[in-house]
C-alpha cells in the first residue's frame, strides 16, 4: 500500500526563522518587491494590506500582487492569488520561490487556506520555498527591512501537507 502515499508532498526542509540580513540577495529582492506591491493594496474594508511575489522559473522574473477587496467581500482576491494569476496569464507556470509581506505585530502572516491550495496547483513534486516577513510600522519603500528583522522560511508543503492534487490531467 505504501505506493499510495509515495507521492504525498513532503517538505524539503523544516520551517525556520532567520534574519533578513542572512538571506541570499535573490530572496531579499523577492521580499522587497512584496513590500513594494503591498503599498498598492486595495483594502478599504479590512485595512489589512498584503503583498506577495513569486519568482518564475523560466527567466527568473518576479511576479507581484496585492490584495484587491470588494464591497461584496466574496469576490476579493488575496495578494498571493493576484500575483499567481498575473504570472499564469503572462505565460509562467513554474516558480522557484514565493514571498508574503503583511503586518501583524506578534505573528507572521502566512497564506490563507484558499491561497495555499492555489499555490499548490502550480507546484510540482518538488517543494516551493515561501518567505514571510513583516512590514513593520514606520518602514518605507526606501528602507523596508532591517538586517535583524525576522523572516519565516517555510514552504508550500509545510503550509499544506498531504494536499489535494491531481497527478494525471
Ligand atoms: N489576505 C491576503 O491577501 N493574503 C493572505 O495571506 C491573508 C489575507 C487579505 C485578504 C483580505 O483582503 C485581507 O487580507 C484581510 O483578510
Amino acid at each position: 500500500m505504501a505506493h499510495l502515499i509515495k507521492r504525498f508532498a513532503t517538505p524539503s526542509k523544516p520551517e525556520l526563522v532567520v534574519t533578513y540580513g542572512s538571506l541570499d540577495a535573490d530572496v531579499q529582492e523577492l521580499l522587497l518587491s512584496a513590500f513594494t506591491v503591498r503599498l498598492r493594496a486595495y483594502a478599504p474594508y479590512s485595512n489589512f494590506k498584503v503583498g506577495a511575489t513569486f519568482r518564475g522559473k523560466a527567466r527568473g522574473e518576479i511576479f507581484s500582487g496585492c490584495n484587491v477587496e470588494n464591497s461584496c467581500f466574496s469576490p476579493s482576491s488575496c495578494a498571493e492569488r493576484t500575483a499567481l494569476t498575473k504570472a499564469i496569464s503572462e505565460g509562467e507556470r513554474e516558480f522557484l520561490a514565493g514571498a508574503v509581506v503583511a503586518y501583524q505585530p506578534d505573528v507572521f502572516t502566512t497564506p490563507c487556506g484558499v491561497c495555499r491550495q492555489f499555490i499548490r496547483e502550480f507546484t510540482s513534486d518538488n517543494d516551493m520555498p515561501i518567505y514571510v516577513a513583516q512590514a513593520r510600522e514606520g518602514r518605507t519603500a526606501e528602507t523596508p527591512f532591517a538586517n535583524e528583522d525576522p523572516v519565516l522560511c517555510t514552504s508550500i508543503f509545510n503550509l499544506l501537507p498531504n494536499s489535494f492534487h491531481t497527478y494525471q490531467i
